[in-house]
């Protein structure tokens, strides 16, 4: 058993809330709009929507119960099942891709605070630019967004986690119907609808398939041990299935309404949709500067968008700490802080590189140029897929995919009807489907 003072979820609404904050942050909103437009609009869409359910619902079910049944963090959940084995380094594997991922997507998230600023500022996005410009202040933003993450982190899991996701979450939601609202009624807007909705057959190609699969563990914070932290705090009496599978359908549905926010405006306005990572900075300032009170709407956007990066940045490090506090007994403010000096330290290379700083921008690995991007290939992209890749094996050898359908059906009987499609997805489907994808990365 953990540690008694581990904490708890106070309800389950609270764990879902917790866990949608996770999942829901720029990976919906920032990236998966930019990955939609460079591979194609709806065809990847669909793709992406299969591999959600096919792939990313059995693997968020696993994570959740592995968590719950052991109470422990990554690493000591694989130890508590096989201890003295190397399965352990499963776990590392997850705290380093906490790091990693944790040390870029602040400097993203840095860039929303600037913009934030710039807006509360009344200047917009032209002020936001200023702000933004030069290595020291990009540096200064990363900085501010790790300090914010580790002040909620340091508050611990009801206090801290829970209370921000379960009051700031309905906001973004609401808010951003009403941007989709604004965006259809612009001229041109059905354009970029109909690109967004119509999957066009012949684009699917591997490419797209890879790219889907990799933004659909990013985006729902699997394969890296986040999922099994949170699911850790759940209690013995919460329901797993209705817990996992509303977290898929809000993560899947904010990245749907992403789309739905920014591709009509994109369209309407005359961006490109192709334009990638700069692209929802390009286009809602647009949208925002043919609003009456546009300064006001921008505002409140990079607000929720500030936070609902930070309910993410809290989870990549509540992994990494839960590591520390359950197996080294390290206090919970030490480890914060110094988790979060490393993040920050491993950051500076990334927010370089934002900067447009040499050598940073043009270091070339795995085809992708620039630190930031490298480092997203490297910890967003094949880290996760090969942590989930780990997770399903080691399931299957040694937990065993029974024993993980009756953790879940132990407090979910309806899971009854649906634990052969699961077995199967978990046994066969999942590892499979992963392990292609995998070679095809490494033999490109
Ligand atoms: N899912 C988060 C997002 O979409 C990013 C993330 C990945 C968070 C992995 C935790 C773990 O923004």
């Amino acid at each position: 058993m953990g540690a008694p003072d581990r904490g708890e979820w106070s309800s389950q609404i609270g764990f879902i809330l917790a866990a949608a904050g996770s999942a829901i942050g720029l990976g919906n909103i920032w990236r998966f709009p930019y990955i939609a437009g460079e591979q194609g609009g709806g065809a990847f869409v669909l793709v992406y929507l299969a591999c959600v359910l096919l792939l990313g619902l059995p693997v968020m079910l696993a994570e959740i119960s592995l968590g719950r049944a052991t109470q422990r963090n990554p690493v000591g959940a694989l130890e508590q099942i096989r201890p003295g084995t190397r399965w352990k380094l499963l776990g590392y594997l997850a705290l380093l891709t906490g790091l990693g991922i944790l040390s870029y997507y602040a400097v993203i998230a840095g860039k929303v605070v600037a913009y934030l600023v710039g807006y509360a500022s009344g200047g917009g996005a032209e002020a936001a630019g200023v702000l933004f410009g030069g290595p020291w202040k990009v540096c200064v933003f990363l900085l501010v967004f790790i300090v914010l993450t580790v002040l909620v982190v340091v508050g611990g899991v009801k206090h801290g986690i829970e209370r921000w996701a379960k009051i700031l979450m309905p906001v973004l939601l609401l808010m951003m119907f009403a941007l989709i609202v604004r965006g259809l009624f612009l001229p041109g807007a059905s354009e970029g609808l109909a690109w967004f909705l119509t999957p066009d057959f012949s684009k699917i190609s591997f490419e797209v398939v890879l790219s889907a699969m990799s933004q659909a563990f990013f985006s729902l914070s699997l394969g890296m041990g986040a999922m099994l932290t949170y699911g850790s705090y759940l209690s013995r009496h919460q329901n797993l299935l209705r817990c996992g599978a509303w977290v898929v359908v809000f993560d899947t549905g904010i990245a749907i309404l992403a789309g739905l926010m920014i591709f009509p405006a994109v369209f309407a306005l005359g961006h490109d949709p192709t334009s990638g990572p700069t692209l929802i900075f390009e286009v809602l300032p647009s949208v925002f500067l043919g609003l009456p009170g546009g300064v006001v709407v921008g505002f409140a956007f990079f607000f929720l968008l500030s936070v609902a990066a930070l309910t993410s940045t809290v989870s990549l490090l509540e992994v990494v700490t839960a590591y520390f506090v359950d197996e080294r007994s390290w206090s919970r403010t030490t480890t914060v802080i110094a988790v979060g000096a490393a993040a920050f330290l491993l950051g500076v290379p990334s927010a370089l590189n934002e900067a447009g700083v040499e050598p940073w921008t043009t270091v070339t690995a795995f085809g992708t140029t620039g630190f930031l991007g490298i480092m997203d290939f490297l910890w967003g992209n094949l880290s996760l897929a090969v942590g989930s890749l780990l997770l399903c094996l080691f399931v299957i050898f040694v937990w065993k995919v029974e024993r993980c359908a009756d953790e879940i059906e132990s407090t979910a009987p309806e899971f009854r009807r649906l634990r052969t499609p699961f077995i199967l997805a978990v046994r066969f489907l999942c590892p499979i489907a992963i392990a292609v994808i995998l070679a095809s990365i490494v033999l490109h």
